[in-house]
């Protein structure tokens, strides 16, 4: 490549890096925003793509896994994708407060994207439930959390009703703008691979992201910026599987508390992209889940939620159905840093406690 040609990449991906002024910019003619929006954004997008060499040597046949970290996103999780939309046409209508309800993540991403907005946030969350570092966000952030004796799919109930009787936005993932952000998570990985992959491992909860990757997969490859559309492949934990098993599940379990939800919102739209991208929906144990998990942090340096850890746990048990030379991504959905009670219980890592604070007791455990 001559020098010049190089030389402009390299200035072309600086300039990239250091002007980006968040999604909407980037993707504004991609979304439903006009000059009249305000833009509330925190700077969200632009998430890395990484290679997990670790994961695609444990499926051979040429295959090359990439992760999609989104748990690098403002607070953590891909959800500020959407809520940066959601807010911002909130604030555009002239909206005063939001709520939603939430197993964490969404409680964390509205409360600070409301609080840059100055606007009000609550959050009705299920008691006990919610990992310390989400519920420490939202409060942090300014959120009014209200924890309830119930699960998910009853605050998701309670939501939609005061905010169809109430001056109150809803921003949970029904509300369409947050689909709208999240789909640019596919714009990004579409441009950093040259195409779409081949495979698309995510985990599901609410089945909102899932919707959303596929909303912008079509859209690229329609604009003909991909030649290929990507099989979806999603994965829920197997306590808490209602769209692998057909049917509500009234108490779901699972250590990864994310996706922790029975009734999801989205099925319809889910479904619809798990048959016209010819995928496939699969469940995974909490087991396979934390196994993913520990490889991502041991392995790979990555340090990602339970929840997240599902799309590589899903993909390795799939991996017999991996096609050879097949390029695959597996969305990161969340930073592992917010559920630090997960990560101190589950590694495999020699934690000395108690040492004397003498050169020699060291050296001693070191092994010198
Ligand atoms: C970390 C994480 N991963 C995955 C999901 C599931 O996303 P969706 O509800 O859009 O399916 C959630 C939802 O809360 C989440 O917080």
């Amino acid at each position: 490549m001559p020098f010049s040609k190089k030389l402009k990449q390299l200035l072309f991906s600086r300039t990239k890096k250091t002007n980006w002024d968040g999604l909407i910019e980037e993707y504004k003619t991609w979304l439903p925003v006009t000059s009249k929006t305000p833009i509330i954004t925190l700077k969200e997008g632009a998430t890395p793509l990484i290679k997990v060499q670790s994961i695609s040597n444990r499926i051979g046949k040429g295959v090359q896994v990439y992760v999609k970290y989104d748990g690098l996103n403002p607070t953590g999780s891909f959800k500020d994708r959407g809520m940066t939309m959601a807010i911002s046409k909130a604030k555009e209508n002239g909206c005063e407060a939001v709520i939603c309800a939430s197993t964490g993540n969404t409680s964390a991403s509205a409360a600070a994207y409301a609080s840059k907005g100055d606007m009000r946030s609550f959050v009705i969350i299920p008691d006990g439930y919610v990992a310390q570092g989400k519920l420490a966000q939202a409060l942090v952030y300014g959120a009014e959390v209200i924890a309830i004796k119930g699960n998910f799919d009853k605050a998701l109930d309670i939501v939609r009703e005061l905010s169809s009787k109430y001056p109150i936005t809803l921003v949970n993932s029904v509300n369409p703008y947050r689909l709208q952000g999240q789909k640019t998570a596919a714009f990004e990985i579409i441009e950093n691979l040259g195409n779409a992959p081949d495979w698309l491992c995510i985990p599901m909860g609410n089945a909102g992201n899932i919707s959303a990757y596929w909303m912008g997969f079509q859209e690229f490859f329609q604009a003909k910026k991909a030649t290929q559309l990507p099989r979806m492949m999603g994965f829920q934990a197997s306590g808490s599987a209602p769209l692998v098993e057909g049917k509500s599940i009234s108490n779901p379990e699972t250590i990864a508390t994310a996706i922790r939800i029975g009734n999801p919102v989205n099925k319809e739209k889910a479904l619809l992209a798990r048959k016209t991208s010819n995928g496939k929906f699969s469940s995974v144990t909490d087991s396979e889940i934390i196994e993913a998990y520990k490889i991502l942090g041991k392995e790979e340096g990555i340090f990602c939620e339970p929840a997240s850890a599902a799309s590589v746990a899903g993909l390795l048990r799939l991996k017999n159905e991996v096609p050879k030379n097949s390029t695959i991504v597996c969305v990161l959905t969340g930073n592992g840093l917010k559920d630090p009670d997960c990560a101190i219980k589950n590694n495999d890592s020699v934690f000395h406690t108690g040492v004397n604070a003498d050169i020699n007791s060291i050296t001693k455990i070191i092994g010198f």
